[in-house]
């Protein structure tokens, strides 16, 4: 269930008292002046149990029930930063959001970072309204369900080749990884220990220093690789080492013979003559002076080389083999070039202890303590570079955001290796209960923006975003500190921000192409969320958006103008057609060509974007509330 605070309230809308927590809502009867007459159960049959009650209109709150449809506008609400490359935060329940994304971002993501609430029983997060603590029974299968609708939904946004990582502890590890073997086939699922307590904390007999992270890559593909070994060589032992037969000169006879080594340098010079099995082989230096060395173990037993004589003496002419002096073992030189260092599962280490560089990084950034468990900001950035290492134009989504950690990361992993990485993130504007128990006594409601302005998203996530990118406090003065790497807080980030709040029209007041303005920011985001977003469309019968690469037609008789307009805008590469007629718009895209990518926009614009529907298929048949 979804509360929409702000939509109108009419005759037949369910609602709630906006003082009341959990799941009670009313079916609207009447409405009498500022009176609403309200009835419960909503079951019309149970006559016998109905309840009446009447309501002051002002403190009744929609609600809006999962399978009936939402019209979503995205209103911007601030920017941060200077031009390129673009970010983009949204300040909307996660369902929402995901569903709305499927629209513009349907297989275009390359990699998915969630941390979500981890069911602690610490009313760590709310389930119809209502925060689930220990005592509730369900509780396991109330956060599997709500995650199994988000991760349906997200799997339909990651590229062929995306991956999926999700933070999680262990109140929910065994379960989530069942939840995830099921819904992700194909998919191959591997554990990575993350150490980010050192100092222990909770269980019952042991105290837990770690946590996990499900790395989630399509099966056969290698999409977590570590940093670049370019440039670099390794020197490799020559003896094959191994047990078995298949190792020893009885198993491979022709890779038993001699190399001759200088034995000032210990450089090799060539290789001695192919030996069968049962010849003897001389020991003595050559009639050059070169040491003779065999493929022999530190117990003298016959092993084999790695190579036969002829690449071995390919290897010689190359300068690759060589002996170390005195010990004459001999090594051959592996250039690593191009090849990448290997993902441990276990990431130990001070980068990436929660507490130095999560809880008191934001602390250094605000100069309060604001939000619970934020985060290593490294170990997030581990997580982005290992996924993103060979994609530095990757669109990360983090759906979970709470303090905006990704996003952080994100900053800096393009700013340390020059990559373009966008993060699109989303959050909920949660306040914390029992301060929201204290704003409402005092008669700050959901939606107020006196409410609002305390909730993470407000107060947290988007002042974090704009802190870190501009390099100063909320106060103006220069954030102190230094990433690991030397870098200086102070000096920001030349990237940018976008902050949109994902609000709902009310259908009845939308007429046929009203709200385009509101969703000019989705088109802007299908279109690749690039240049800078201009805040109205004008009054010209069509749109083409001044610094991204689309163009709207508003008015369909006036094609002939636009396309003539589109000549003169050759960046441009994706035209939205405003037309009901699906003959009109084949007509069109054909006349276009194929150097636009032609999507049709109907009229009415409840027609373009709709969420909340019911996806029987994609939200799973058992899904009715939440
Ligand atoms: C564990 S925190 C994420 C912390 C984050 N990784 C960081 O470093 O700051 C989970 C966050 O998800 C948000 N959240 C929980 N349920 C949500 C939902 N249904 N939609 C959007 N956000 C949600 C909560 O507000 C919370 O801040």
């Amino acid at each position: 269930m979804l509360r929409l605070p702000k939509a109108p309230i009419r005759l037949g809308n369910v609602v709630a008292h906006r003082d009341s927590w959990g799941s009670e809502v009313w079916r609207v009867l009447e409405i009498t002046g500022k009176k609403a007459k309200c009835r419960q159960p909503l079951n019309p049959t149970k006559y016998d149990q109905e309840v009446l009650r009447d309501f002051p209109l002002d403190e009744l709150v929609l609600v809006v029930r999962f399978g009936e449809p939402i019209y979503p506008v995205l209103t911007p609400v601030e920017r941060g930063g200077s031009d390129k490359p673009r970010h983009i935060l949204i300040n909307a329940d996660n369902y929402h959001a995901l569903q709305l994304l499927l629209y513009s971002h349907e297989r275009k993501i390359d990699l998915i970072y969630i941390d979500p609430p981890y069911n602690t029983g610490a009313r760590d997060w709310k389930y119809n309204n209502d925060y689930v603590d220990r005592s509730d029974i369900w509780r396991h299968s109330k956060w599997l369900s709500m995650m199994k609708k988000r991760l349906l939904l997200a799997k339909r946004l990651l590229k062929p080749d995306g991956v999926l990582v999700i933070a999680i502890d262990e109140n929910e590890h065994a379960s989530l990884k069942l939840l995830l073997s099921d819904l992700l086939r194909g998919y191959s699922l591997e554990t990575v220990v993350v150490n980010h307590h050192p100092q222990g904390s909770g269980g019952d007999n042991v105290s837990f220093t770690h946590e996990y992270a499900i790395v989630c890559v399509p099966e056969g593909m290698h999409r977590i690789q570590g940093a670049s070994f370019e440039g670099e060589t390794e020197d490799w032992g020559l003896i094959k080492a191994g047990a078995g037969h298949d190792y020893s000169r009885s198993g491979r006879p022709r890779m038993f013979y001699a190399i001759h080594v200088d034995k000032k340098t210990g450089v090799a010079q060539s290789v001695g003559p192919e030996l069968a099995l049962k010849d003897r082989y001389p020991l003595e230096d050559t009639e050059d002076g070169l040491r003779r060395v065999y493929p022999l173990s530190s117990k003298g037993d016959e092993k084999r080389w790695r190579y036969g004589r002829t690449k071995m003496e390919s290897l010689i002419a190359a300068g690759k083999i060589r002996a170390s002096i005195p010990s004459f073992s001999m090594k051959v030189t592996v250039s690593r070039k191009g090849s990448r260092r290997p993902i441990y599962s276990n990431w130990v280490g001070p980068r990436y202890n929660a507490g130095a560089h999560g809880t008191s990084l934001l602390r250094d950034i605000f100069g309060d303590s604001r939000f619970p468990f934020p985060k290593s900001l490294y170990t997030t950035e581990d997580f982005l570079a290992s996924a993103t290492a060979d994609k530095p134009n990757a669109i990360v989504l983090d759906f979970f955001a709470g303090s905006g950690t990704t996003l952080h990361s994100t900053l800096l992993l393009n700013a340390e290796d020059g990559g373009t990485r966008a993060c699109i993130l989303v959050t909920n504007n949660e306040v914390e209960e029992k301060f929201a128990v204290r704003l409402q006594t005092a008669g700050s409601y959901p939606g107020d923006a006196s409410f609002e302005k305390h909730g993470i998203c407000e107060n947290v996530t988007w002042p974090r975003c704009k802190c870190v990118l501009q390099g100063h406090r909320e106060d103006g003065s220069p954030l102190p500190g230094k990433y690991l790497s030397g870098r200086e807080f102070k000096e920001g980030f030349q990237e940018n921000v976008e902050y949109f709040r994902l609000d709902f029209v009310d259908p009845a007041l939308v007429e046929r192409g009203d709200a385009f303005e509101g969703i000019l920011p989705i088109l802007w985001m299908i279109a690749g969320a690039i240049g800078e977003r201009e805040p109205r469309r004008g009054t010209t019968p069509w749109y083409l958006a001044k610094h991204s690469p689309f163009a709207v037609l508003i008015r369909e008789t006036k094609f002939g103008e636009f396309r003539k307009a589109l000549r003169e805008r050759p960046d441009i590469s994706w035209a939205f057609l405003v037309t009901d007629s699906d003959d009109n718009f084949t007509a069109m895209r054909r006349d276009l060509g194929r150097r636009y990518r032609c999507i049709q926009l109907y009229k009415s614009y409840l027609e373009n974007f709709r969420i909340n529907t019911v996806d029987r298929h994609a939200a799973g048949e058992d899904e009715e509330s939440e």
